[in-house]
C-alpha cells in the first residue's frame, strides 16, 4: 500500500513508523524539517498552501492528523477543514478513490451529561469545536474519498503521561464527570486496521474498552504510585460521556491497552525502570 500521512505528530509517527516496517511505501507530510521514521519519506508541505502540495506522490491511502497551532475558531477552520479541503483537492488528479483515515474527536458528540455514546449518537455541531470538525470529516467524502471518521477520546502514552505528573506531584484535581482514552499505540493500529477493513465505516469511535469516572483513573493512579488521592472539586451528578468501542471491537480490533489500567501501568513501570 501506498500511504501518506499528513500531520506526521505524535500519532502520524506512530502509525507511519509501523506501516513501513510491514512494507507500505510511506510518505509523511508535515511544515517542519525533522527527521521521518524510519523507512519513510518525508515531504516538507504546508497542509493549507495549495502551492506546496502541487507534487505530493500517487497514494492508495490518506491519514489524515494535524493538529491547529492555535485552538481558536480560525486556528479550527484553517488546520482542519481548509487543510483537508486543499489536501483532498491536491490528490483527487491522482489518488482519487484513495482510503482517507480522518482523525477527528470524540468532542464532536457535545455530550457533557454523562450519556452513552455510539457513532449513531447526533451531532448538532453547535459549538465552533464541533462544527469545524465536522466539516472537516465532510471534505474528503464529498471529494470522492473513501473515508473513515476516526473520532479519537483523549490520546495518551509515553510523553504524554500529565495525568501521571499531575498525580505524582499532588496537583491533580478530580472533577466529577466521566472521561475516555486510547493510548496512542492503539490509535496508531486502530489506523491500520480501519486502512484493512474491507468496507470501512464511515464513522469509527477510537476509545478503550473503559470509559471511566476521573475519580476512578486519578485514584488508581495515586494508589499505584503511593502517593495521596487527589483533591476533589465540585459535585453532583457526573458530567462527561462514555462513548462506546463496541463498533471497533465488532470489526476485530483488539486493544493492547483495553483500559487505563494497563497503559498507566505500562507508562508508570517505564518510568521506574529509569528512575
Ligand atoms: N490530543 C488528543 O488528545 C486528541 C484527541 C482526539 C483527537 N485528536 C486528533 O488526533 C490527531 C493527531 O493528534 P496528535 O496528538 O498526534 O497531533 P500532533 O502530535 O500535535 O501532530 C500534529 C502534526 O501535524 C502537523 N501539522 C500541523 N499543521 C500542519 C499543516 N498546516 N501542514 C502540515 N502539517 C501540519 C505538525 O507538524 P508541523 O508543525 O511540523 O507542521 C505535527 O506533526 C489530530 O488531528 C488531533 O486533533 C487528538
Amino acid at each position: 500500500m501506498r500511504t501518506l500521512v499528513a500531520g506526521c505528530g505524535y500519532v502520524g509517527r506512530r502509525f507511519a513508523e509501523a506501516a513501513a516496517r510491514q512494507g507500505d511505501t510511506v510518505s509523511v507530510l508535515r511544515r517542519s524539517a525533522t527527521t521521518p521514521p524510519e523507512g519513510c519519506r518525508a515531504i516538507r508541505a504546508d497542509l493549507t498552501d495549495p502551492a506546496t502540495l502541487a507534487d505530493l506522490p500517487e497514494v492508495d491511502a490518506v491519514v489524515f492528523a494535524p493538529t491547529p497551532d492555535v485552538r481558536d475558531e480560525a486556528g479550527y477552520a484553517r488546520t482542519y477543514v481548509e487543510g483537508a479541503r486543499c489536501l483532498a483537492r491536491a490528490l483527487s488528479d491522482r489518488s482519487s478513490g484513495a482510503r482517507w483515515v480522518h482523525v477527528s474527536s470524540t468532542s464532536v458528540f457535545e455530550v457533557d451529561d454523562g450519556r452513552c455514546v455510539d457513532e449513531k449518537t447526533e451531532t448538532p455541531g453547535r459549538g465552533f469545536r464541533a462544527a469545524r470538525l465536522l466539516e472537516s470529516e465532510r471534505v474528503p467524502a464529498d471529494l470522492g474519498f473513501a473515508t473513515t471518521a476516526l473520532r479519537l477520546g483523549g490520546i495518551y502514552g509515553p510523553t504524554r503521561d500529565g495525568v501521571i505528573r499531575r498525580v505524582r506531584a499532588g496537583t491533580a484535581v478530580v472533577r466529577p464527570r466521566y472521561t475516555n482514552r486510547i493510548h496512542r499505540n492503539d490509535a496508531a493500529a486502530i489506523i491500520d486496521h480501519v486502512l484493512g477493513l474491507d468496507a470501512p465505516p464511515p464513522i469509527l469511535i477510537g476509545v478503550d474498552r473503559a470509559p471511566v469516572l476521573e475519580a476512578e483513573v486519578l485514584d488508581w493512579v495515586a494508589s499505584t504510585l503511593g502517593v495521596a488521592a487527589p483533591r476533589r472539586e465540585g459535585e453532583g451528578d457526573p458530567g462527561g460521556k462514555r462513548c462506546s468501542s463496541d463498533q471497533l471491537v465488532g470489526s476485530g480490533f483488539a486493544f493492547a491497552y483495553p483500559s487505563f489500567r494497563e497503559g498507566y501501568a505500562a507508562l508508570i513501570e517505564a518510568q521506574e525502570r529509569l528512575a
